[in-house]
């Protein structure tokens, strides 16, 4: 698993260096979900798979930008899921982006998910590397190294709000759920891209993400095997709770196909019970 993360580093500086010197801007091609791939999103995926091609504990590797599971060796047990550029919409105009990873072994769900790591690629590059019974851990690049900051850990509440989703789609009971938590003193703190979104909830040790389904997406817009279950890992790890549209933990979620997505909510304890309170019954 180490040699995993150390070659999760390295593709941090890697792609860390793509977003500095490479052209912006979009490819002509699309990935299955539909969305028009940046050159950025490819280039991205191409140097993670070059990377973890070099691991002989990989089974097989799958993203956000591949149709289907690329088979590296079959007598290995980890799988790796990816989502190499997280924040697509926002990179070209030099917002926070990250990119996010999920180990699983025998199985792709959330039960079998045993390790998860993401990169935040900001003012500061850092890595937060979680592993099932830890308490998830912070990296931070200095000099070409990365080097470790501290274990997170959330406490019961928090003071910020990360609702995604376009509000006009927003079902009744969201949208009351979100009003309760601005009248209830919450500050909006959103991006418009789930790692620095997340990272700060996480960091800051409490608050709320939302990401629900809509009239438009019923079932959300982020993908459970690349981005949800991955985050739910670390989230809960620190102490902290991820559930999804029905109250239930997202390291309970069952992917129908690699690619298929789940309305997550992501926080501390007291914002993940209000979450409950408005969703009962919906
Ligand atoms: P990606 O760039 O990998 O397609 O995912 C971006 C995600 C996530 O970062 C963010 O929270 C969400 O998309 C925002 O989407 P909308 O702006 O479409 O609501
Ligand atoms: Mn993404
Ligand atoms: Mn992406």
């Amino acid at each position: 698993m180490e040699t995993i993360f150390d070659a999760i580093k390295n593709i941090a500086l890697k792609i860390d260096n793509a977003i500095k010197t490479s052209e912006g801007g979009y490819a002509t091609s699309s990935n299955v979900t539909g969305d028009t791939q940046l050159k950025l999103d490819i280039l991205s995926d191409k140097i993670i798979e070059e990377e973890l091609k070099k691991l002989p504990s990989i089974k097989a590797i799958v993203s956000e930008e591949k149709e289907n599971l690329l088979t590296l060796n079959n007598n290995a047990s980890y799988y790796v899921c990816y989502d190499p550029l997280d924040g697509s919409s926002i990179v070209d105009y030099n917002l926070s982006v990250g990119s996010i990873f999920g180990i699983y072994e025998n199985k792709l769900d959330g039960a079998n998910i045993i390790a998860s790591a993401y990169v935040v690629y900001g003012p500061k590059v850092e890595v937060v590397i979680t592993t099932k019974a830890n308490k998830p851990k912070l990296y931070r690049l200095y000099d070409n190294e990365f080097k470790f900051i501290k274990e997170i850990s959330m406490q019961e509440e928090g003071k910020i709000n990360a609702p995604g989703g376009t509000q006009k789609n927003w079902y009744p009971h969201h949208k009351a759920l979100i009003e309760a938590l601005f009248q209830k003193g919450y500050r909006l703190r959103y991006s418009g891209g789930m790692v620095p979104d997340l990272h700060q909830v996480l960091l800051k040790g409490g608050g709320l993400f939302s990401y629900p389904g809509t009239t438009d997406k019923p079932k959300g817009k982020l993908r459970a095997l690349f981005e949800v279950i991955p985050f739910a890992l670390t989230f809960i790890e620190a102490g902290g709770y991820a559930i999804d549209d029905k109250g239930v933990s997202l390291l309970e979620c069952v992917p129908k196909f690699l690619h298929d997505t789940t309305p997550c909510f992501f926080g501390s304890k007291n914002e993940i019970e209000l979450v409950k309170e408005f969703y009962n019954g919906k």
